[in-house]
This record gives structure tokens, C-alpha cells and sequence, in this order.
């Protein structure tokens, strides 16, 4: 019993001690900036393949649609991790560091919808998916407007 516990403890001990530090994700802040814009880039090109079938130049194929989605809803978690203290640059706006906390909300508001976007495709119905797809377009927006350079 003894044993184990200790042997718990040192596993514990070794898992936290090999996570990186919380700035330590990136070795330079360049890299930060490239990946941010790298998972922001792809999420917008799936957007706009989704863009494409919600104006209708492209059929409507509910299991494209659901790939596209989920590429977008797993982006838009991601992106974040890349703005990190230090980071400034890119087109990104001063306001990120100093307006954290509004930042973060728009950055949720970008997530329940992109989720929500996920369940309109897995619906299968092309009208919940234009719905869903402009509540996406106008989170994007109003960050962009907000807290990046024109
Ligand atoms: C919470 C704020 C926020 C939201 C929401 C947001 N963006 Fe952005 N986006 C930014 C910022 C800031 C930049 C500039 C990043 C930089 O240059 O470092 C950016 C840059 C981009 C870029 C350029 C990437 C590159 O190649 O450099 C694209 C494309 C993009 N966003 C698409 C989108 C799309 C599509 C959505 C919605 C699905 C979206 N963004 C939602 C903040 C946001």
C-alpha cells in the first residue's frame, strides 16, 4: 500500500514536472504569430468551402459539410493559444493584451457557434446550415472590426 502511493506521487511528480511552462509552448514569439495565423488561415479556408455551398456554387453534400464544420469548430479552439503574453505583432491589435477578458468573449461567442454550426451540418438540413453559418460570419466579424488591423 505504502509502495504504491509512493509510487502514485512520483508518477504525478514526473507528469508535472514534464509539462512546458505556461509561455513555453512556442520557443520564440514568432513562432506564436506563425502558429495563430496558420489555424486561422485554415480555419477560414473551411469556412469559405461552407461559404461556397450556402451560396449555392457548390451542391450541397451534407457529409463535405460536416468535415468542413468540424475543421472550423476544432480551429476555432485552437487559434487562441497562439496570443499568448508577448506576442504582439501580425495584424493582431494592441487591444488583445490590454482587453483580455473582451477578447476571450468574442473568442466564445466564435466557439458556441462554430459548435453550433457542427450540429446544423449533422442535421442535414441546408437551411439550419445557412442560419448557423451566419451567426459564424457575423462572431468573425465583429473580432476582426474589433481587434484586428484593418
Ligand atoms: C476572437 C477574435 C477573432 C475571431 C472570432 C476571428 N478572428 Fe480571424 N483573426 C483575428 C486576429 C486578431 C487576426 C490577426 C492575427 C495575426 O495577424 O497575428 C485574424 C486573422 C485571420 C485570418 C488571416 C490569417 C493569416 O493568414 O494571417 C483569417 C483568414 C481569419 N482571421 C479568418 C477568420 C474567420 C473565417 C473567422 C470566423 C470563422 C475568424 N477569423 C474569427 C481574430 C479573430
Amino acid at each position: 500500500m505504502k509502495f504504491q502511493l509512493i509510487r502514485v506521487a512520483t508518477i504525478v511528480a514526473f507528469s508535472v514536472a514534464s509539462l512546458p511552462a505556461a509561455n513555453a509552448q512556442f520557443a520564440k514569439p514568432e513562432d506564436a504569430v506563425k502558429y495563430r495565423q496558420s489555424a486561422l488561415f485554415v480555419m477560414g479556408n473551411h469556412f469559405g468551402r461552407i461559404n461556397a455551398v450556402v451560396k449555392g456554387d457548390v451542391p450541397f453534400n451534407k457529409e463535405e459539410v460536416i468535415k468542413n464544420a468540424t475543421l472550423v469548430n476544432t480551429m476555432a479552439s485552437l487559434a487562441w493559444q497562439g496570443f499568448g503574453p508577448g506576442t504582439e505583432g501580425g495584424r493582431a491589435l494592441p487591444n488583445i493584451w490590454t482587453e483580455a477578458p473582451k477578447y476571450k468573449s468574442y473568442q466564445d461567442k466564435l466557439q458556441a457557434s462554430t459548435a453550433a454550426m457542427l450540429v446544423a451540418a449533422q442535421s442535414g438540413d441546408l437551411e439550419n446550415v445557412k442560419k448557423a453559418f451566419a451567426a459564424v460570419g457575423g462572431n468573425c466579424k465583429a473580432c476582426h472590426d474589433d481587434f484586428r488591423k484593418k
